[in-house]
């Protein structure tokens, strides 16, 4: 019998590399994301196979559980979550809108906590089971212009290696995956196209191939990018001070 995959953020970049990745290897897939259209055209492109939609604003409260819910009425099970979703705003923080600040942190932080939670339950009494989220070389050190993001992203790689102790032994493996600048959506949506951290940005289906071989090799944390694993290594010696310059420079214009 197939797998099945839930990937949230599936209509483009990471996302949509994923669904791609998943579908060549006949995983049924369960997209979450607010374009519809766009959803049901990556229906009609991946008939190999079974692929149920679910628009959902994730930045709403009690969007994830609902989420579940609809997984539930449609009597599938989940495999593999793919906690995705997820955006950034690059500007002061007191200068940023409060709504979207506090948006990000639900659909970054409580959206992909709460579906972990929902579907963890019934992954643990499955034979084995896979979870990948995608946090951000931003998990290493504060992030000035980028504060809540960075925060946001923090939170996801310390969640996730906290769970990967809770589940040690267990059949759930639990994979972070830190990309560095990638040529996607992000970029636009942040208004950080033209930061010097977005100089070298590398490409969506690398990234996603890395974090998707991690995934089944059920890897803790894997940080694409030479020049990104270096920077992420680095930020574990350097006082947070300097990390937080650094991270202030690389998010100023070129
Ligand atoms: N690209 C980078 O440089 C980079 C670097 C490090 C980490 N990341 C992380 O990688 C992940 C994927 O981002 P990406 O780079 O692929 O960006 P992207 O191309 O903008 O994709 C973001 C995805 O998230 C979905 N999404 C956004 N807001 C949503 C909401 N409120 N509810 C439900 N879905 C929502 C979008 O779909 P809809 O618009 O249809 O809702 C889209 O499918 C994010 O967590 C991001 O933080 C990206």
């Amino acid at each position: 019998m197939s797998k099945t995959v839930l990937i949230t953020g599936a209509t483009s970049g990471l996302g949509y590399e994923f669904v791609k990745l998943f579908a060549n290897d006949g995983f049924n897939l369960v997209l979450v994301a607010r374009n519809e259209q766009k959803m049901k055209e990556i229906k009609e492109k991946f008939q190999n196979v079974e692929v149920t939609i679910i628009p959902k604003d994730l930045s709403l409260p009690d969007s994830a559980k609902e989420v579940y819910e609809e997984v539930k009425k449609h009597d599938i099970d989940i495999d593999i979550l793919v906690n995705n979703a997820g955006f950034g705003l690059l500007g002061n923080f007191d200068q940023l809108d409060i709504r979207k600040q506090t948006e990000m942190i639900q659909l970054n932080i409580t959206a992909l906590t709460q579906l972990t939670y929902y579907f963890l339950h019934e992954m643990k009494k499955k034979k084995s089971a896979r979870i990948l989220n995608v946090a951000s070389t931003a998990s290493f050190q504060p992030g000035p212009l980028m504060a809540v993001y960075y925060a946001t992203k923090a939170y996801v790689l310390s969640f996730s290696e906290a769970l990967v102790e809770e589940l040690r032994g267990s059949n759930v493996t639990v994979t972070t995956l830190c990309p560095g600048a990638t040529k996607t959506n992000f970029g636009s949506v942040a208004n950080v196209e033209n930061t010097k951290m977005f100089s070298k940005a590398m490409s969506s289906e690398v990234v996603a191939k890395q974090g998707y071989s991690a995934l089944f090799k059920g890897k803790r944390v894997i940080i694409t990018g030479t020049l990104n694993s270096l920077g992420a290594y680095a930020a574990k010696f350097f006082p947070r001070s300097i990390s937080a310059k650094i991270a202030k420079y690389v998010g100023q214009e070129k």
